[in-house]
This record gives C-alpha cells, sequence and structure tokens, in this order.
C-alpha cells in the first residue's frame, strides 16, 4: 500500500517521467526478468527506471549472482530501493548517462550482461528518448539484450532503435494497463 502510494505521488507530480498509472503487476516483472535469458556468474544487469522495485525484486530472484546496478533519477524512490535491495547498487541519476555511472562504479561495459528497462521512453520529453538508446548502446557488447516494456508497440514504431536487432516481443494481458515485452539484443558494429 505504501508503494502504490509513493507510485501515485510521484505519477501526480511528474508524469511525464513516472510515465504509468500504477507500478507493474508481478506477471509482466517476471517476463521481463525471464527475457534476460542466461547469464553468467557475475554480469552485471542495468536496470533503468526501477520506480517501486516490482520489476528489480523479480531480477533479484532469478538473478542471485549478479550484481543489479539500478539507475533512477526521481529521488523519492531512491531510499525505499536501497532499504528493501542492499544488495543492489542504486544510483540516482539519468539512464542517458549509463557510461557514465558504471565508470564511477569501477564497471565497464564488457561486465554487463543485459539492460532490463521499465522507462516510459513514449512519453519522455524531446530527443531523450533516443539519447537513453544510444547511451544503452554503448554499455552493451554485441549479442548482449535490452529487455524493455511498453504499452504500445506500436507507438514505439517512431523509434529507431540503432544498433539493436529487434527479436519477437511478448504480450502480457495479466498487467494494469495491459503491456508489451520489447527484446532486442546488441548488433554487431557493420563491417568497413
Ligand atoms: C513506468 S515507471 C516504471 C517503474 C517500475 N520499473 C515498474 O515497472 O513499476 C518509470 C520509471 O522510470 C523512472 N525514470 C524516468 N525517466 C528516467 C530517466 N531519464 N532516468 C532514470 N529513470 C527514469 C521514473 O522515475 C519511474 O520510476
Amino acid at each position: 500500500m505504501k508503494k502504490t502510494l509513493l507510485f501515485a505521488g510521484q505519477m501526480a507530480r511528474r508524469w511525464r517521467t513516472v510515465g504509468a498509472i500504477a507500478p507493474s503487476g508481478g506477471s509482466l516483472a517476471r517476463t521481463m526478468a525471464r527475457k534476460v535469458g542466461d547469464l553468467a556468474d557475475g554480469q552485471v544487469i542495468i536496470e533503468l527506471g526501477p520506480g517501486t522495485g516490482v520489476i528489480t525484486r523479480a531480477l533479484v530472484e532469478r538473478f542471485p549472482r549478479n550484481p543489479i546496478l539500478a539507475v533512477e533519477i526521481n529521488e523519492p524512490f531512491i531510499t525505499p530501493l536501497r532499504k528493501e535491495f542492499p544488495s543492489a547498487t542504486v544510483v540516482q541519476g539519468c539512464a542517458s548517462q549509463l557510461a557514465a555511472h558504471l565508470a564511477r562504479h569501477g564497471l565497464a561495459p564488457d561486465n554487463v550482461g543485459a539492460v532490463v528497462s521499465g522507462l516510459p521512453l513514449l512519453t519522455l520529453p524531446g530527443d531523450l528518448p533516443q539519447q537513453i538508446l544510444a547511451s544503452v548502446a554503448s554499455v552493451l557488447r554485441p549479442g548482449r539484450p535490452y529487455v524493455q516494456f511498453t504499452y504500445s508497440e506500436r507507438a514505439w514504431r517512431r523509434f529507431e532503435a540503432v544498433g539493436f536487432e529487434r527479436l519477437p516481443s511478448k504480450r502480457v494481458w495479466w498487467n494494469v494497463p495491459p503491456a508489451v515485452v520489447l527484446h532486442f539484443v546488441r548488433s554487431e558494429p557493420s563491417p568497413q
């Protein structure tokens, strides 16, 4: 209940940044975590926009031997996330600056196994969505996954996910509202 109120309060104050009427449900969170596939022990998972931590929980449960770096821009979410997930590194900052966040924590892109995002790219302003996609591409090695949910797969067509190959998506009806899990892998650089 406390989490729902926290989320609702942030939604009312910062609608375009929060971009959802409610936290994700458990079914959507578990589908996101499954789409990551298999990771080697120790590979870092970067989570973007953890909010009240529903997807963080699914990641911690599915990948107990993988460090999580969670990047959240809204300060009121930070302390509760740090309390609930002491094993995760929760960074207050923007997802468009991932290389800097990694460097600050002594991590290199070689260590990053996957990026999992609950960011509302459809409601973020200006070219921030493209900056975020470029930032994700900059920290993922070829073949590694970027998993993103959206409420409108159709509206997502306006983004050009440069540097990613798109794999089949998965609709999750059991969520308010129903969502689609988009699945990308970082593509190989094209030969010069
Ligand atoms: C749709 S909510 C998803 C929250 C949670 N992952 C879930 O599924 O319930 C979007 C989250 O992204 C965060 N966010 C928005 N823009 C961001 C940015 N540029 N960098 C990091 N986090 C951001 C919001 O504060 C919010 O917590």
